[in-house]
């Protein structure tokens, strides 16, 4: 494999003590502006919401945040793959089977990038805990009645009447114990049986099994079989291999409402450093990436893994002033950038980023979501994606980084394992008027169980390509 640009770099070893952050507290954010905030029916009731999450145990573990920053490195370095893969919005109503066939799909595309690719798959969800939405503009107008846009389940809910659309604090705690619990699911499908790699074909449900990528899965699953027992007619003892039965997901979500986010931030009692222990990895939006915004301020002091959206308009010198502020330790693992420009720009607008950023001392995880810079309303008024874009924006990114002698880290896709209709194409060639049947999200349209299989495949191959060419 070609050097990639962290291996080469002066960066700190992971060993070394990640040092405080100079005038950061969890409420410093508050000095700054902040965008996208809701307009809150009572302030008095969201500081008391924010007081009552400080008392609340931690979702998430400062142990395994550190752990996620380690195997980040890694992607860094060019020697692992992250797939980062949920849906757009969760619902408070998502049901058990619902989470679950979101995992199944997960499971799926991580093994499909593993076999094939060879290489080590972090795996993160945007799961329990992506409630909250950006949206382009604040209300809403529909026969002359101006509504709080919706802002995800965390803040409003969906119907277009005041009393729905009003943002209430108190859906601050109920995304708390809605995240609990599914990251409570997660864990037991994950460690309890339901991801060990002897369940590798059972995770191929019918409706995906049918399509020509769940074929391509089937015998791929029935390899991995077939490796299993030869390993254990070798007398290899398998059963005290965790790795074979278990699976590390760690979850993600968009830091967008800053109360919430500070509610939920503590101090880890072994190193003394702040951790926001509402998920493992949080990440700045596209619209929150001001340098001197609210959200830079918050998540510079948190000592999480970060990623941050960057859209075709950043700047090389704004993606370095980003390292600079969100990493300035140079810490590998720390700071992921999603590059999301879309299909038609990411040839010639991704290049003077990677260059930029290979050229100076800062280690970053270069991901791509080819999801938001490729949405689009048809002619029926239906936001989506074409999954021929999806695909165009990846293969982009994959020839960027050649070009650049970087490391295409990973990918960041939108999906749901239910049979939906709402992004076009993909073999099944979904057409416009497809989209009727089954367009069920709460905000951008995700790939469905059997565009997301495909999709990973076609990812392995150009990983494949990019490994085999060095
Ligand atoms: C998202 O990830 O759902 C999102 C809104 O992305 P972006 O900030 O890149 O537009
Ligand atoms: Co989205």
């Amino acid at each position: 494999m070609k050097t990639t640009q962290t291996s080469t770099l002066k960066t700190k070893p992971q060993a070394t003590p990640i040092p405080h952050t100079p005038n950061w507290t969890p409420p410093t954010w508050r000095d700054f502006p902040a965008a996208q905030q809701p307009s809150w029916s009572s302030v008095d009731e969201l500081e008391s919401i924010t007081n009552q999450l400080r008392k609340q145990p931690a979702l998430v573990f400062s142990g395994e945040m550190r752990k996620l920053t380690s195997q980040l490195a890694r992607v860094a370095a060019g020697k692992a793959f992250l797939l980062q893969a949920g849906d757009c919005a969760e619902s408070f109503d998502t049901s058990a089977p619902s989470i679950r066939e979101k995992l199944r799909i997960i499971l799926q595309m991580a093994i499909v990038l593993t076999y094939s690719g060879g290489l080590p798959l972090v795996k993160v969800g945007r799961i329990a805990g992506q409630f909250a939405k950006p949206r382009s503009k604040p209300t809403e107008t529909v026969n002359n009645v101006e509504l709080e846009s919706f802002r995800g389940h965390i803040v409003n809910d969906t119907e277009f009447t005041r009393e729905a659309r009003t943002p209430d604090p108190q859906r601050l705690l109920t995304a708390y114990h809605r995240s609990a619990s599914t990251l409570n699911l997660l864990r037991s499908f994950t460690r309890g049986g339901f991801a060990d790699l002897s369940q590798v074909s059972k995770w191929n449900r019918e409706f995906v099994a049918s399509s020509a990528a769940g074929q391509r899965y089937s015998r791929m699953a029935d390899e991995i079989h077939r490796a299993l027992k030869f390993i254990n007619a070798c007398n290899i003892n398998s059963s005290n291999t965790p790795q074979l039965h278990e699976v590390e997901l760690y979850t993600s979500h968009e830091a967008l409402l800053l109360n919430y986010e500070e509610g939920l931030t503590r101090v880890d009692s072994l190193t003394g450093m702040w951790y926001d222990c509402s998920a493992h990895m949080l990440w700045i939006g596209e619209r929150t990436r001001q340098v001197d915004g609210a959200h830079v301020e918050f998540l510079r002091g948190v000592h999480n893994p970060i990623g941050c959206k960057i859209g075709p308009t950043v700047t090389p010198d704004e993606a370095l002033r980003l390292c600079e502020v969100l990493n300035p330790h140079k810490i590998p693992g720390r700071l992921t950038f999603i590059s999301r420009i879309g299909a038609s720009h990411v040839n010639t607008l991704l290049p003077p980023l990677l260059k930029a950023v290979r050229d100076s001392d800062y280690p970053v995880v270069w991901v791509c979501d080819p999801m938001h810079g490729n949405t689009y309303t048809t002619s029926r008024g239906r936001k989506t994606r074409h999954f021929d874009d999806v695909l165009a924006e990846i293969r982009g990114f994959f020839a960027a980084h050649k070009k650049s002698g970087t490391w295409p880290g990973g990918i960041h896709i939108e999906l749901t394992g239910e049979n939906v209709t709402e992004c076009l194409g993909g073999s099944d060639q979904l057409s416009d008027e497809d989209l009727e049947q089954a367009f069920e999200t709460l905000c951008d349209p995700r790939l469905n169980g059997r565009q997301s299989v495909d999709l990973a495949f076609q990812v392995s191959e150009l990983l494949t390509e990019y490994m085999e060419d060095d």
